[in-house]
Parts: structure tokens; C-alpha cells; sequence
């Protein structure tokens, strides 16, 4: 068994507190569980929504056809939902994505499920928010491989999109153009969030909601430290952390900052519906959340897990599985 009782250091100060002082009132159950809720947040069922981010039907609507449109790519037959695939968890469960004329890039797909919450998008953080996001995957040479300019011609040639971007965006005179692409696929990804898993109902109270292995592996997961990184409603603190995972040469934060202390740094990604999105590390060389969990054990907290602690983390994550976006695939033009 790990040992509990020095890594408690990591917990703040006034968790602390309000730990000892429940201690002398509740029984030992309850309080132990009093500990540990306050460390976590539950997962709202909306992302957060930047100033000025209108997230209007009209937008999701549109977005949610742009998500799924493949004409907005080089090859006519790739869409974002063909590497954030719906079916699988909104990634693609192959180590790295497989994307224009079947290049392999050099990364694994992350989920666009609560992506919203991350205050840096990609591995290397080099988007601050999704809008920034929206519009790479378009144009990058081995995914989509789309100048915006032809972009917007192709969906310019459909009645129903000039209808559509003129209902999202009523305030614009001319409204098919490559700023409002990221607005609408933006709006809609921010309605792709997963609440009310096991772990939020147990949050908001339900002790019944996890199984002994889970609230076990609850324990282990704040007193032995993942909780520095992979906190807050997402389990990411959207920082940037040293790791290089096994057969991983990519540089990741260093090739946006060029600052030596970004080299290998990545930015912590969610933990959310985690059971459902491997493989796993920003190359997709694990394919087991076991090996993934022992692996974060050694190499960002110097601990080598047993077998038995490692089984009652994978638990704990696998009660951060929540519900699936109800997101009918659109018929399109
Ligand atoms: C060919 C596969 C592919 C396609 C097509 C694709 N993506 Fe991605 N997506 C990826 C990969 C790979 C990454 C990670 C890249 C990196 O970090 O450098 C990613 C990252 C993201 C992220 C950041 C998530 C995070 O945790 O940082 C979002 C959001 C996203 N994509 C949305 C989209 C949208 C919207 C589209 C369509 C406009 C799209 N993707 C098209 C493969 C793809
Ligand atoms: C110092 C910050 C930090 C700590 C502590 C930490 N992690 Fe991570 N975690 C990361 C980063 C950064 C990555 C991405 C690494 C990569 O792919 O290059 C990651 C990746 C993961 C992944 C893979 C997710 C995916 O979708 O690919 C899992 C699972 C994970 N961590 C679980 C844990 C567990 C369990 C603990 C505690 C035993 C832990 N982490 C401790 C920062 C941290």
C-alpha cells in the first residue's frame, strides 16, 4: 500500500483546517468523505462563455453542421468528426491522427469533450481557446489541408449555409467568412460537456454514487499528488509539465515558446471519460490506463505505485466517465 500520510502536504492549507475541524464533530466515514469533496469540482453542464461569445441556437446549429461538414476539406471526405468521431468517445482511438491523402501526424487526437474548460488548447497550449482552435485543423497539411479562402467558396456555393451564417449573425452584412467558421464550431463545442458522471453525483452528495475501490482510488489520486496538475471541473489546471512518455522525441510547449523550459512540456490534458479515449500521452504510445497511471506515478511523482493502488485509481477514473453529449449527426446540404 502507498503510504497516505506525508503526501497530505499537497493538500491546501485551509482544506486542512476545515479537515481537523470536522474532525472533532463527524463520524469517521462521513468526514473522512468531508476531507476529500472540497479538493474537487463538479463539472458544469456549459463551458464557460468569453465575453462577447454569443452562444445563440442559430451559432450551435451551425456549428454543429460545420463540425460535421467535409467539404471544408482538400480531399472532400474529412471533417472534424472524422478525428473527434462522436461514436468513440469524440476522438479517433488510434495513437496518432490519420488525416489528408492518410498522412500520420505527430500527435494522438485529444477529445473535444469539455474542451471548453481548457484555458490552452492542443498539447503545446499554443491556442488560448477554442475559436483560435477552430480553424487550424482547416488548413493543416495533414489533417484537413484547406486554404480558408476555398473553404469559404465551398460553402458559399449552399443556399442553406448563407441562410444559416445570416440567422447566426444577423449584426454582419457579409456573414460566410472564416472568423464566424470559428465562432459557430466554437459555440457548438462548448455544449459538448459530460456532467453528471459517478463521481459529480457523488460530489453533489450521493456516497453510494462510487464503490469503495473508487472512493479508494479518490484517496490516492489527491494524497499522492495528481490533483496538482489535474484539477479544477476538467482535472486540468491548463499548465504546461515536463514529461517525456515512452518513444516521445516531440518537444511539445518548447516548439511555441522556444524557451528552454518548455522543452517537453506539455500541457496537462482532462481526465474526464479518460476510460473512453485511448490511447494514451500526447503520442498515443499507451494503450492501457493502468500502464498510463503507473506511468504519471513514476515519472511526475517519483512513486511506484502496487498493483492493487494503481486498479483503484483506473476505478476512480473510470467514475469520471459522464453523459454523452444527445448530438444528432446532421444531414447535410
Ligand atoms: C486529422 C485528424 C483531425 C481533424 C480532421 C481535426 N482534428 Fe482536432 N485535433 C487533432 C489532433 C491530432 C489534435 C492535437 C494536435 C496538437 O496538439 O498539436 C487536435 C486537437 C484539437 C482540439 C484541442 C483539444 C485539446 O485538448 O487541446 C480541439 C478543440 C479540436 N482538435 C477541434 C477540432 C475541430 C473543430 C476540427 C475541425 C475544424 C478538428 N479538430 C479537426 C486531430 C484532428
Ligand atoms: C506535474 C503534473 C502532473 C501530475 C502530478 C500528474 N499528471 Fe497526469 N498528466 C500530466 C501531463 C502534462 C500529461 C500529458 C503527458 C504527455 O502526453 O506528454 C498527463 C497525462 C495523464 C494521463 C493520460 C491522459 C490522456 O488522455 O492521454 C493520465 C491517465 C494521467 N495523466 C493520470 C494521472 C494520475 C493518475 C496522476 C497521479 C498518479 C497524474 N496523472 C499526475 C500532468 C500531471
Amino acid at each position: 500500500m502507498t503510504s497516505v500520510s506525508f503526501t497530505r502536504l499537497t493538500l491546501p492549507a485551509p482544506v486542512l483546517a476545515l479537515g481537523l475541524a470536522l474532525s472533532l464533530v463527524a463520524p469517521a466515514a462521513a468526514q473522512d468523505m468531508a476531507d476529500y469533496r472540497p479538493l474537487f469540482e463538479p463539472l458544469p453542464a456549459l463551458a464557460p462563455i468569453p465575453a462577447g461569445r454569443a452562444m445563440t441556437e442559430a451559432r450551435i446549429a451551425l456549428g454543429q453542421m460545420l463540425f460535421f461538414e467535409p467539404r471544408i476539406s482538400a480531399s472532400g471526405v474529412i471533417s472534424c468528426a472524422t478525428c473527434h468521431n462522436p461514436a468513440l468517445g469524440w476522438t479517433d482511438r488510434i495513437p496518432r491522427a490519420t488525416g489528408h491523402e492518410g498522412q500520420v501526424g505527430n500527435r494522438n487526437t485529444p477529445t473535444v469533450l469539455n474542451a471548453g474548460f481548457l484555458a490552452a488548447q492542443f498539447w503545446d497550449g499554443r491556442e488560448p481557446d477554442l475559436e483560435g482552435q477552430a480553424l487550424g485543423p482547416i488548413q493543416a497539411g495533414v489533417e484537413m489541408a484547406m486554404t480558408l479562402d476555398a473553404a469559404i467558396a465551398r460553402l458559399n456555393e449552399f443556399a442553406i449555409y448563407r441562410e444559416m451564417f445570416a440567422a447566426a449573425f444577423p449584426d454582419d452584412a457579409d456573414p460566410v467568412h472564416a472568423g464566424n467558421v470559428a465562432l459557430a464550431i466554437a459555440a457548438f463545442e462548448r455544449t459538448l460537456n459530460t456532467p453528471n458522471s459517478p463521481f459529480d453525483r457523488f460530489l453533489a452528495g450521493d456516497d453510494s454514487a462510487l464503490t469503495s475501490e473508487q472512493q479508494q482510488g479518490m484517496r490516492l489520486f489527491a494524497d499522492s499528488g495528481c490533483i496538482a496538475c489535474h484539477n479544477g471541473p476538467n482535472f486540468s489546471d491548463s499548465q504546461f509539465h515536463m514529461i517525456q512518455v515512452p518513444g516521445s522525441t516531440d518537444e511539445g510547449r518548447f516548439l511555441v515558446t522556444g524557451d528552454e523550459a518548455d522543452r517537453h512540456a506539455f500541457r496537462t490534458p482532462t481526465l474526464r471519460n479518460v476510460a473512453v479515449t485511448y490511447p494514451y500521452f500526447n503520442n498515443g504510445s499507451v494503450e492501457a490506463l493502468p500502464e498510463a497511471v503507473a506511468i504519471m506515478g513514476r515519472e511526475m511523482l517519483g512513486q511506484e505505485f502496487a498493483a492493487e493502488d494503481v486498479s483503484a485509481i483506473v476505478a476512480f477514473l473510470e467514475a469520471l466517465t459522464g453523459e454523452m453529449p444527445d448530438v444528432t449527426i446532421p444531414a447535410l446540404p
